[in-house]
């Protein structure tokens, strides 16, 4: 049997906090290498990104970042049959980073330049280890710069359905964990400390929002502050138990009525906030008992990374949404734009 040839596609991702780039043969659909430089300890002082410093830390780390990806690949940047990139959204110092370095490799080996939605990118994280997994379904999103409820019909074809009017639910998690004296990021030291307390103990209102498709957490991490602010004792493992069940009940009523509404049997659940494993629990036990169906990218993949960008690239080089880059450089007034 003759093998396939590979096609190489290369993702870099530098919308938030973390350098990263992924390499995934199109033909297959397989990751070959990727290599993330986290800043997270760069902003943990600051319990939260700080956009200055992030695209700094971009320019800084992106060419050994780079290095690594394609050693760890056994590649040339030549072999690239295409380079991908996350156009938005994001920060725009940060982007500009990575369009700047995709521009440029792509127009030096003459391959074409793959635009990249970040929020779609991240429910094509599922592919990397499900190469067939295809929309429709319903994407919840939910990371420390969004919440987002998504109408996924086809690769390229997304509508937001809701998002939250103000902090997103890892931002809640993080912020929260500021008021505790814990460390940053919040979600992780959350969901460990919650794993030994008790989600009743403490009763957080639920921001359903009826009517609305969008999310709003800042309430509830208000009457968290005044319930530390009250004086009344808790033990840290019942407050970090029942602040994250409220949050991940209200995804679950909302993402619940998207299924409904849409008639799409399907969700998928991505970003950083997606590697908590109660969350996992939470909507893994509702859909076996409502019936319908959930999906996620690997713990490692759910958090900002590169393979997703290049995942998502290599799909819309196989449905040929790719172009190359013009040459637009000329002699004639004409042709100049100003
Ligand atoms: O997707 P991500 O890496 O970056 C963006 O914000 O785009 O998500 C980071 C967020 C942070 O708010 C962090 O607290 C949260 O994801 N997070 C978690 C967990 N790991 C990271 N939240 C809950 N449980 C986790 N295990
Ligand atoms: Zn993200």
């Amino acid at each position: 049997m003759r093998s396939k040839k590979p096609i190489h596609i290369l993702g870099i991702e530098t919308s938030c906090d973390e350098t990263a780039i992924g390499i995934v043969d199109a033909s297959r659909m397989s990751l070959l290498s990727h290599a993330v430089a986290s800043q997270i300890p760069l902003h943990a002082p600051y319990f939260g990104v700080v956009p200055e410093l992030a695209s700094r830390a971009h320019l800084e780390k992106i060419h050994d970042t780079l290095e690594l990806c394609f050693r760890k690949a056994h590649l040339k940047p030549g072999k690239l049959a295409g380079v991908a990139y996350t156009q938005g959204p994001g920060l725009k110092g940060s982007l500009l980073v990575g369009e700047a370095v995709a521009k440029s490799l792509a127009w030096s080996i003459n391959a074409p330049l793959i635009p990249i939605n970040h929020l779609e990118a991240h429910f094509a994280g599922v592919c990397i280890d499900d190469p067939g997994f295809k929309p429709p379904f319903i994407g919840l999103l939910v990371s420390g710069g969004h919440t987002d409820l998504i109408l996924v019909k086809k690769w390229g074809e997304c509508r937001i359905i809701g998002r939250t009017l103000d902090d997103a639910c890892g931002e809640a998690l993080d912020k929260f964990s500021k008021m505790l004296r814990l460390t940053y990021p919040g979600g992780p030291v959350i969901e460990k400390l919650a794993r030994k307390g008790n989600p009743k103990k403490i009763t957080f209102p639920r921001p359903f929002l009826p009517g609305s498709w969008n999310f709003s957490f800042s309430g509830l991490k208000t009457s968290a502050l005044y319930r530390i602010q009250s004086g009344k004792r808790f033990k840290k493992t019942d407050i970090a138990a029942s602040f994250q069940e409220a949050i991940f009940d209200t995804l679950l009523f909302k993402a619940r009525r998207a299924i409904l509404k849409y008639k799409l049997n399907r969700l998928v659940i991505a970003g950083g906030v997606a590697s908590n494993s109660r969350l996992r629990q939470v909507f893994t036990d509702a859909a076996a008992k409502e019936g319908w169906q959930v999906f996620y990218p690997a713990k490692r993949f759910s958090t900002d990374n590169g393979a997703m960008i290049a995942m998502m690239g290599a799909l819309k080089y196989r449905a040929r949404k790719v172009k190359r880059l013009p040459l637009t450089a000329g002699p004639a007034d004409s042709t100049l734009s100003f």
